[in-house]
């Protein structure tokens, strides 16, 4: 990843020409959220196919200081609204890629089980493709799925509405590691 002091140049100098047109070009996303916004970076999530609801209600938390991340919250701290729905639209429209590695048998029908079991169906849709503020899950990057799901079990990764939070408290840390694994490996 380039430096942050580069990338806050290529930031800068995309929004000046942004305020213009009234719009961000989306490749200044790719530099840390992939091509078209599929990640491989395990740390860092995808965007590609997300609703474009969620994108929005993120870029907007994360603009409003309620989600905070040392590398996006200067990226959304100038962004406005239409600028921000020009962005959810356009990474709710990209293929997201099928993931590089399939999970093997027993962690597909454990992970099924599980997720199942903790209702992560019920919210995030049977194939974990999310649906309004409700993020997708399948094919996530698996360190960020741990890392947040650790975060909302802690009650550090701001939950908009608590629904989550309350979700993840139930959670055993072995939980964890499997739903990860089993959800990254998703298409
Ligand atoms: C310098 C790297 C960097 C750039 C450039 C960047 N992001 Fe991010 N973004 C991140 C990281 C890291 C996270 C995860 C933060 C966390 O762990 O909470 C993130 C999270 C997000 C999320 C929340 C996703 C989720 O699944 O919860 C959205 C939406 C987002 N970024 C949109 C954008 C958009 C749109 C752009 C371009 C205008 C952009 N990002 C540019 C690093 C970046
Ligand atoms: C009652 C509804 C509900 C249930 C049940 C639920 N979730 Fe969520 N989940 C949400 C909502 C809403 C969000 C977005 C929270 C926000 O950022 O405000 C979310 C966010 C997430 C995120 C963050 C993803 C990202 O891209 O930032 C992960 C990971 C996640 N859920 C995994 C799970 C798993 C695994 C389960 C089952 C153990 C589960 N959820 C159960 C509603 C739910």
């Amino acid at each position: 990843m380039r430096s942050r002091a580069a990338l806050a140049a290529v930031v800068l100098g995309v929004f000046a020409v942004g305020a213009a047109h009234a719009e961000v070009d989306p490749q200044l996303c790719f530099a840390c959220h992939g091509p078209n916004g599929n990640s491989a970076n395990p740390a860092v999530p995808s965007l590609a196919g997300q609703p474009a609801q969620f994108i929005t209600t993120q870029l907007i938390m994360f603009r409003e200081k309620r989600r905070t991340d040392p590398l996006m919250s200067p990226i959304a701290a100038p962004l406005t609204n239409p600028e921000i729905s020009a962005l959810g639209k356009f990474f709710a429209g990209q293929q997201h890629a099928a993931p590089a590695k399939k999970p093997a048998e027993n962690v597909l029908a454990a992970g099924r089980k599980l997720a199942e079991d903790y209702n992560c169906v019920v919210c995030h849709g049977a194939a974990l493709k999310g649906q309004q503020h409700i993020p997708r899950l399948a094919g996530q990057q698996v360190e960020y799925l741990r890392t947040q799901l650790r975060g909302f079990m802690a009650g550090t990764r701001f939950d908009m509405d608590g629904n989550m939070t309350s979700a993840a408290q139930r959670l055993k840390p072995a939980d964890v590691d499997l739903l990860a694994e089993y959800i990254s490996g998703l298409e």
